[in-house]
């Protein structure tokens, strides 16, 4: 039987060429890079910390959290990814781990990071809550989740940009603050929603949208 994330893998990997052309993926723009950084490091705790980036995508998250000085693990369904990301790390002359694997389910003992990352992923699981409980036991008591979701106007009924083997995606076009912060309330302790609709300079320029980052501790 073939692997329902095959064909979630594939995708990504023909997107992974072009990924970085848009201006919150490669963060080429200063203005944009510096106010992502500004927030990681409002959101994260104090380097130096084990953090693990999940769905890293080519990375640039990642290399800001390596550039401020954490230990960073990014895992990604697609190879294309993933060697776009050892790239980006190389190239800057940072250091971090990057694995192909699937992070719904990520490699890692429990209690061992102090900080998961993920941003734009939590649509594109076949099942959020089962992820959301597992990656919360990855983290130290007192460990950071940090989600940087959103509900995506434009992106329509993202359910059908897979092949149909894929699995269904209950969260297909993204999730708003409430529903996510509905599904992690029970495993963690403290829980906040910052929104980010109205800083264009994360996005590149204006939206009209749902975004936001909810940052949990548990
Ligand atoms: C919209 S991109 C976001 C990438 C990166 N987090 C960022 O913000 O630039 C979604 C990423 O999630 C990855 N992905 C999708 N399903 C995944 C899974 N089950 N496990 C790991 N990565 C996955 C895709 O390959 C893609 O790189």
């Amino acid at each position: 039987m073939t692997d329902p994330r095959a064909p979630i893998a594939a995708y990504w990997d023909a997107a992974a060429d072009t990924f970085d052309d848009e201006p919150d993926h490669g963060l080429r723009d200063p203005a944009t890079r510096a106010a992502w950084a500004a927030h990681l490091d409002g959101w994260l705790p104090d380097p130096p910390a084990h953090v693990l980036d999940l769905g890293c995508g080519t990375g640039s998250l990642s290399e800001l959290l390596a550039r401020q000085g954490h230990h960073v693990t990014g895992i990604d369904l697609a190879p294309g990814m993933i060697t776009r990301a050892r790239s980006k790390l190389a190239a800057s002359g940072l250091e971090a781990t990057f694995l192909v694997g699937d992070a719904g389910r990520p490699p890692g003992r429990p209690g061992g990071y102090d900080a998961l990352l993920s941003r734009h992923l939590v649509w594109t699981l076949p099942d959020p809550p089962a992820a959301l409980r597992h990656w919360v036991t990855l983290l130290r008591p007192g460990g950071t989740l940090v989600l940087v979701e959103g509900r995506w106007r434009e992106a329509g009924d993202t359910s059908s940009m897979y092949a149909p083997e894929a699995h269904p995606l209950p969260w297909a076009g993204g999730v708003p603050a409430r529903d996510l912060a509905d599904a992690l309330s029970p495993h963690v302790t403290e829980l906040a929603v910052t929104p980010l609709s109205d800083e264009a300079t994360l996005w590149g320029g204006p939206v009209s949208d749902e975004r936001y980052a909810l940052v949990a501790r548990i």
